[in-house]
């Protein structure tokens, strides 16, 4: 889909990379029409090494010689680096935020500037299983982009993983679900492998049954399509073993718990979006004079 159009990384990080090693892994675009920027020479060489993407001379110059921009920095350098771009930024060329937290009207803003000026701006929560190209990317599209755009979006997050459309101000939910749960999934790997050894068993053994079993539970249920209460009632027979264990983690609140910390956390992504808006009173140009 991208056929010979340049892909720019602002930001060579960890999920930069992630979504670099997915994309050339799928063939969906070939490493010379990569370009990445980042202060770190070092880093720029690895990737290129590793890689064979490009390095740019710096962010002005990426955005220059792309035809979409991947924003992959910080959420709290976005507004510099976009105030340093933004003249360079074309008229329609579309910029994809992976950004944790950072609105759609914060982008949009510091991308006008002078004349109306057409910006298409894609904000992204992907999450960290995209390492090994097993991520989920929800999408939530900015007031004056493409349809095309938003596609394109898709396509490219879906050679790390899997891709859902929201609303943006679905994205703070999204962060509480799929962006912090794979904390959630290790801490209960870690807790259940732990167990394993308690009761006896040898570590590698314990990682070894643990990770199979959420893996293959997490296959189950989605190849099956079956509800997981269901799926659960056919491993749980009648004064057996399984309903003393589900019994345990019951009387332990473990539904309870699992729903407090989606909700925490989409609370607390809520109000870093907030503080956000709230601290973005100044404009680019006073931003570079102060
Ligand atoms: N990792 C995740 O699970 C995840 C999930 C969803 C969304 N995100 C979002 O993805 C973004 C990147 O996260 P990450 O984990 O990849 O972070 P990261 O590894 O720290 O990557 C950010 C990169 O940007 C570089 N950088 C710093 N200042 C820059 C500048 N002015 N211009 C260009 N590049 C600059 C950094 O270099 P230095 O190291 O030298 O500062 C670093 O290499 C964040 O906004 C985060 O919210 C991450």
């Amino acid at each position: 889909m991208l056929k010979g159009k340049k892909l720019g990384f602002i930001g060579g990080g960890n999920m930069a990379e992630a979504m670099i090693k997915g994309l050339l892994t799928a063939s969906f675009i070939e490493a010379k029409n990569v370009l990445v920027s980042d202060p770190r020479p070092e880093r720029l060489e690895y990737l290129h090494q590793e890689y064979r993407v490009r390095a740019a001379a710096d962010n002005r110059d990426l955005v220059e010689k792309s035809d979409i921009v991947i924003l992959a920095v910080k959420p709290q350098i976005v507004k510099e680096v976009l105030c340093d771009v933004r003249d360079r930024v074309a008229e329609g060329k579309p910029v994809i935020s992976i950004a944790a937290g950072v609105p759609i009207k914060i982008i949009e803003d510091a991308l006008n500037h002078g004349a109306l000026k057409a910006c298409s701006v894609v904000r992204t929560m992907p999450n960290t299983p995209a390492l090994v190209q097993q991520g989920i990317t929800a999408i939530a599209a900015g007031s004056r982009v493409s349809k095309t755009d938003v596609k394109i979006a898709h396509r490219i997050f879906e050679a790390i993983g899997k891709t859902v459309d929201v609303d943006e101000v679905h994205l703070d939910a999204v962060t509480g679900l799929s962006g912090s749960g794979p904390a959630y999934i290790f801490l209960i790997i870690e807790a259940l492998s732990d167990a394993g050894v308690k009761m006896g068993l040898p570590r590698n053994v314990a990682n070894a049954l643990t990770l199979q079993t959420v893996l293959g539970a997490a296959k189950l249920a989605e190849l099956s399509g079956k509800h997981p209460g269901e799926l659960k009632d056919m491993v749980t027979s009648p004064a057996g073993t399984t309903i003393s264990g589900l019994h345990t983690l019951e009387a332990g609140g473990l539904r309870t718990t699992l729903m407090d910390a989606v909700e925490a956390s989409t609370l607390r992504s809520r109000r870093l979006g907030e503080l956000a808006l709230e601290n973005d009173n100044a404009d680019c140009a006073e931003k570079k004079s102060g």
